[in-house]
């Protein structure tokens, strides 16, 4: 399998519509408090990306209805934003952002705090965003899948939680869901081995409790089978001659952008 890597044009374009994207999280960070629905963030979201002069990549996409997907409490990830869920004092809300400038895509979600969750949701969402971190950490030239699978995984456990499997990373660029698959659990080693130029985004969900899920009759809505509670955050990264560079870098992340 032969991965493409980004020219240094590409990965201005890549780093462009990653800011984009990171600024509309944090915009839409502001918005979210008991009583807003999900329906009125996708429309805030919406009119923010017509201002960035960009496209919101999930609107249509294999026919999703939507400009972002919003998955609150028990669903694990591609959650149709809707008028009627309303955000309560202690959800959880994952966020997940993608957007098109100049035909590329930046990708990146974020798990937030509705009011004051119970103790475990709060721990759930920090150990997620350690996996992610964690794992970010592990990227280098050299360094191969396996060990951002395994990073994600080890941590997780550790933890008592649980990773999902049916989900992944994936390669991303003029193509929103590109080759490789980048797998949230895996052993050290294996895997392709990362070059320079490489982009690619990391989104571990994470389960509070066992980590099987299902498919919701609207065939989008994925939620965990024991209805516990699940966490995810995401960032398109860049394999640099060094390290990794965080595409979709927030001024609220607390990992540095390059490494
Ligand atoms: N943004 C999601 C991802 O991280 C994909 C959403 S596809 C949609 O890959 F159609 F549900 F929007
Ligand atoms: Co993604
Ligand atoms: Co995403």
């Amino acid at each position: 399998m032969a991965i493409n890597t980004k020219t240094p044009d590409e990965i201005e374009k890549m780093r462009a519509v990653g800011v984009l994207a990171g600024e509309q999280l944090e915009m839409i960070g502001d918005c979210i408090e008991p009583g807003i629905s999900t329906g009125e963030l996708d429309r805030i979201c919406h009119e923010f990306t017509e201002k960035q002069n960009a496209i919101p990549a999930p609107l249509n996409y294999r026919g999703f209805p939507k400009s972002i997907c919003t998955s609150v409490n028990h669903v694990v990830c591609h959650g149709i934003p809707s008028d009627d869920k309303i955000l309560k004092n202690g959800d959880i809300i994952n966020i997940d952002v993608t957007l098109i400038k100049d035909g590329y895509h930046g990708d990146t979600s974020k798990t937030f705090l509705v009011g004051k969750p119970k103790v475990m949701a709060e721990r759930l969402v920090k150990t997620c965003q350690e996996c992610l971190y964690l794992s970010i950490e592990a990227v280098k030239p050299g360094a191969h899948l396996g060990d951002i699978g395994y990073a994600i995984q080890t941590h997780a456990e550790k933890n008592r939680f649980s990773v999902v499997r049916e989900y992944c990373g994936h390669g991303i660029g003029t193509i929103f869901h590109d080759e490789p698959q980048v797998l949230h659990y895996g052993e050290t080693g294996t895997g392709m081995e990362l070059r320079p130029g490489m982009t690619f985004t990391i989104e571990p969900m994470i389960n509070a409790g066992k980590a099987e899920v299902k498919v919701l009759p609207d065939a989008w809505t994925v939620v965990t089978k024991d209805h516990k509670y699940t966490a995810q955050w995401e960032h398109t990264i860049l394999v640099t001659e060094t390290g990794y560079e965080i595409l979709t870098y927030r001024s609220d992340d607390t990992i540095k952008r390059c490494g």
